[in-house]
């Protein structure tokens, strides 16, 4: 796309030059590796530069240095709505300058375009048993699109290192046109008899997935499915997925090749499907009190489970000191459209009730909600109710940030990822003090 390409461009010698002056200094040490890091998930080291989003502890995420209010304010609205533009937030993350209201719609607009889905990764879907988890349909996918890799065929050919960007922005725009129209194809195959709703040429990215699963009438979904793709899109890029695909990518491997890999690591329990492990948290607790609890027995029912050492899905972050923005963007649109929906009222309650029991154990580093603490209470409100769904509404967001970061990887000329292992013996030396 014409528009997109250029504005990369246009930045590119500033960018490449800030890069090139601080790889005149390689040998200005950012951080140092303890044993317990290499332990503990290489927690907090710092391995990756990112200049798409950044998690601020207590800003919460930052998308191309905006909060998720500056963004609800600032971004493109799709029509008759409040609601951003995914078009919109697109062009921000991939080209790092706010579009106007006509440059989002160009970018819907080459999405309709181009979102048309070939036959043969349907039937290699079909083919599956019925059984079959989404994120497995999706991942095979996006696998099967690979076929169309537009930089895959340039690389063949033969081109200049300088030039691999352009055709993964042209893979980038092809794959994410794609995304609704195939998970809305999983979610019909999986729960509604295989009914097919094609596209509609008047809708945009996010409201099409909600029409193409046959929610036609139900404009407020049309919006949690703006919202809820705007919120999910990028969490910087050292998280299971982000660090994944730029792995991947880093191999020259096509967008198709890094994203399926990254919606592997999307699709593990401590990463992606947490979502899930919450909402099914919230229908018990209503069940069990068959409804909305006093606070004072929800209060004893918290501290009970808490005195088990159970989790309570949806409170906490690696990162966060704070309530998730994208906890409270979700929170203020149930209240404002759903506020008499029970699981809604329980999640409020919840939020008054548990970070002060938390808080008390004084061992968790952040007793507030994260952004899955109301995720799935919103879907089942609107009748998507098969949890196991939830990772691929998830993922077919999150991939607008995974192809934005391999863009971007690509236009500063990063090499292949290879850090190094070393053994039990070498370890135990290094702190014996041997050599
Ligand atoms: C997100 C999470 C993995 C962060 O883990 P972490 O960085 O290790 O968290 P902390 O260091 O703050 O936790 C310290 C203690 O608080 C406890 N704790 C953390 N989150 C808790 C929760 N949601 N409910 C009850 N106790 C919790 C931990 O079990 C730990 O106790 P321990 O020392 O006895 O084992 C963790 O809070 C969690 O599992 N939350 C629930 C699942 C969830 O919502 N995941 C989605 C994350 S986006």
């Amino acid at each position: 796309m014409k528009l997109m390409e250029e504005r990369i461009e246009a930045q590119l010698p500033v960018w490449r030059e800030r890069v090139s002056r601080l790889r005149n200094n390689g040998d200005f040490k950012v951080c140092d590796v303890t044993v317990s890091q290499i332990y503990s998930g290489i927690r907090g080291v710092q391995i990756q530069v990112s200049d798409i989003s950044y998690v601020d502890p207590n800003k919460g995420i930052l998308i191309r240095g905006h909060t998720i209010s500056e963004l609800l304010d600032l971004l493109p609205k799709a029509k008759d709505s409040q609601m951003p533009l995914a078009g919109g937030l697109f062009f921000l993350l991939m080209c790092n300058e706010m579009p106007t209201n006509e440059e989002a719609e160009l970018v819907e607009e080459e999405w309709r375009k181009r979102c048309l889905i070939p036959t043969y990764v349907f039937n290699s879907i079909r083919r599956m048993p019925a059984d079959t988890h989404p994120m497995t349909l999706l991942s095979m996918g996006i696998m099967a699109l690979q076929r169309e890799s537009v930089f895959s065929k340039r690389y063949a050919e033969g081109m200049n290192k300088q030039d691999y960007w352009r055709s993964n922005l042209e893979d980038a725009i092809n794959l994410t046109a794609k995304l609704p129209g195939l998970a809305a194809f999983i979610y019909n195959l999986k729960y509604q008899d295989g009914i097919y709703v094609p596209p509609s040429t008047n809708l945009d990215w996010s409201a099409n997935f909600g029409h193409m699963i046959d929610r036609f009438k139900d404009q407020d979904y049309y919006d949690v499915c703006r919202l809820f793709f705007f919120l999910h899109s990028d969490h910087e890029g050292a998280n299971v997925s982000a660090h994944t695909t730029h792995l991947v990518s880093s191999a020259l491997s096509d967008v198709y090749l890094s994203c399926a890999a990254g919606m592997n690591g999307l699709a593990g329990p401590l990463h992606g499907l947490a979502n899930q492990e919450c909402l099914k948290w919230l229908i018990d607790v209503r069940d069990h009190f068959g409804g909305l609890p006093e606070q004072s027995a929800l209060e004893t029912f918290l501290r009970e489970q808490i005195g088990r050492g159970e989790l309570i899905p949806g409170y906490g972050h690696a990162v966060l000191r704070t309530t998730d923005p994208r906890f409270t963007a979700q929170l203020e649109f149930a209240n404002e459209n759903i506020k008499n929906d029970v699981l809604i009222q329980l999640v409020e309650l919840v939020y008054k009730t548990l970070p002060l029991i938390l808080r008390e154990s004084g061992k968790i580093s952040n007793p507030w909600p994260n952004v899955d603490a109301i995720n799935g209470a919103l879907q089942y409100h609107y009748g998507v109710t098969q949890y196991d769904f939830y990772t691929v509404l998830f993922g077919i967001s999150r991939i607008m940030g995974l192809v934005s970061h391999i863009v971007w990887a690509r236009a500063l000329l990063k090499p292949i990822e290879r850090p190094k292992s070393l053994t039990t013996d070498m370890l135990e030396a290094m702190i014996a003090g041997k050599n």
